[in-house]
């Protein structure tokens, strides 16, 4: 009853509002930083920020297909703007580190590659996600045709990359830590159920 409602609503909430909403976080960091709420330690903050926006949306997006499933809530059509947006929150992430972090000196960035090795985790994750990103359009849905949805399987050790590199970036892992990890756990167990059949649905 209630997702038919919510079904019911959505359908006349067209998708670029979804990436219009996805501005919001931006704005918000922008006005921190005007603003001077940033913190003691702006970069930190800005970096910090950036990747967290982009944890939401990478992890919610993850959430669109069970939550269909398991609730009926249907938010397949904000599906690729929330990848999307997750992954140029990510490119702003991984920009400033290299540009506000690094201030572009690649022999720093390489030496702080080897001293904190859970960026790289986070840089392959990026990487992974990057063919995502470029095939994520009408075009090429239809001309990868199945190859499409088997690509689009990176996702999941792209966000789990993504996630360890979170856990591995703290000195103690916090509560909030542990949730996002048990979120993705529950997340891709039941995809690989759903895979194996004991949730029906179909399979995107
Ligand atoms: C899927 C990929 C990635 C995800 C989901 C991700 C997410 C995050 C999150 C959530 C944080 C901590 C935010 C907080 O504590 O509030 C973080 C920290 C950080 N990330 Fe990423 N990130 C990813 C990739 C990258 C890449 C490509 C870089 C660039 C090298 C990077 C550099 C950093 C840095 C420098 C920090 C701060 C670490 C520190 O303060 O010690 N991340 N990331």
């Amino acid at each position: 009853m209630l997702a038919a409602g919510v079904n019911g609503a959505l359908r006349r909430v067209p998708a670029w509002v979804a990436y219009l909403l996805g501005v919001l976080p931006l704005a918000w960091i922008v006005w921190l930083v005007l603003s001077g709420g940033i913190g003691v330690d702006p970069v930190k903050g800005i970096e910090h920020r950036l990747g967290k926006v982009a944890l939401w949306f990478l992890v919610g997006g993850l959430a669109i297909t069970p939550l269909r499933r398991i609730a009926g809530v249907n938010l397949i059509r904000y599906r690729r703007a929330v990848g999307l947006l997750g992954f140029a929150y990510l490119a702003l992430h991984l920009l400033a580190w290299v540009v506000l972090d690094m201030g572009m000196l690649w022999a720093q960035a390489a030496a702080d590659l080897l001293k904190r090795p859970y960026l790289l985790l986070g840089i392959t994750g990026f990487v992974l996600l990057v063919p995502l990103a470029l095939t994520s359009n009408n075009a090429s849905v239809r001309r990868l045709g199945r190859n499409w949805r088997r690509l689009h399987w990176l996702v999941y050790p792209a966000v789990m990359l993504g996630v360890v590199h979170y856990l591995m970036q703290m000195k103690v892992i916090s509560t909030e830590g542990w949730v996002w990890a048990a979120a993705l756990f529950m997340l891709l167990a039941l995809r690989f159920w759903g895979r194996l059949g004991i949730l029906r649905g179909n399979a995107g």
